[in-house]
């Protein structure tokens, strides 16, 4: 039996990086997967590379920001594979990198948006679909810098922060639904967002890498697979008794 057999699970920013390993494992081990995303072309080849290994995926365009597309993509998920069982709130920016006295109102504000009110959304809109399967699992990526602080990207800490409370406070109202709520907190994940960085930081990519490896007790990035395998145990069953948990897959980066 594959770990997450017969459930439907939405995957947020599954074009890419982190949520493209996501699409591809949760559906080799046995989900319907509806790849979402704003990146249409890469967003639909997630989903001819899950058809041509034999598993069941769709693409769906969704800006994770927009409620009203949030209503027609859960609408239209649960009418093509019969319902809504899992969630994955992974679409994430990592925004502007300068000092808090130097940041825009609207640089702030975009993170926001992206970071907490997908998130928020997602959850408002996937819950009474989960519901009407008597439960089910959503999962939200935040960070090690919803943890911690390392003094940069001032919104993205506080826009990851508040994902691993949310996550604590609407696994606490949904417990007794049986509809568990959880965070992933991946250290550097070497994905198209941490290659941004780098570059809007001087570094070439092997530069980057090396230096960010250097941060992590193993002694370099992980890989988007890494996170991945995370997400694919806290839908299936296996992990049941957990909820309002942090998921740390970070290389030991929090431990030093
Ligand atoms: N890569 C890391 O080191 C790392 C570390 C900790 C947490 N995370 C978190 O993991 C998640 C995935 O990160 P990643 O590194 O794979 O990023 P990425 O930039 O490689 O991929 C993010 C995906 O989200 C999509 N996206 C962005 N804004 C969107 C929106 N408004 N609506 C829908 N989709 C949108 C993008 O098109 C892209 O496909 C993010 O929430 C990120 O904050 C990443």
């Amino acid at each position: 039996m594959k770990r997450v057999a017969e459930k439907v699970v939405v995957v947020t920013g599954g074009a890419r990086g982190i949520g493209r390993a996501c699409c591809l494992r949760l559906a080799e081990e046995g989900a319907a997967v509806a790849v979402t995303d704003m990146l249409d072309d890469e967003g639909r080849a997630v989903a001819d590379e899950i058809a041509e290994a034999g598993g069941r995926g769709d693409y769906w365009h969704l800006d994770v920001t927009d409620e009203s597309e949030w209503e027609r993509v859960l609408t239209d998920v649960s009418s093509h594979y019969g319902g809504v069982d899992g969630l994955v709130n992974n679409a994430g920016v990592a925004g502007i990198n300068k000092s808090t006295e130097n940041i825009a109102l609207a640089d702030w504000e975009h993170v926001m948006n992206v970071n907490i009110n997908g998130v928020f959304l997602g959850t408002k809109h996937a819950i009474p679909r989960i519901r009407e399967r008597h439960g089910g699992s959503i999962v939200n990526l935040s960070s090690i810098y919803g943890i911690i602080g390392a003094g940069d990207v001032p919104p993205y800490h506080a826009s990851k922060g508040a994902v691993r409370l949310m996550t604590k406070n609407d696994a606490i109202a949904y417990a007794r639904e049986g509809i568990r709520i959880n965070s992933v907190h991946p250290g550097y994940i070497w994905t198209p967002l941490v290659e941004g960085l780098g570059r809007r930081l001087g570094y070439d990519a092997d530069g980057f890498q090396q230096e960010l490896g250097g941060r992590h007790p193993v002694g370099h990035v992980g890989e988007p697979d890494d996170i991945a395998w995370g997400i694919v145990y806290l839908i299936s069953d296996e992990s049941k008794f957990m909820t309002g948990s942090e998921l740390v897959i970070d290389g030991g980066y929090t431990a030093w």
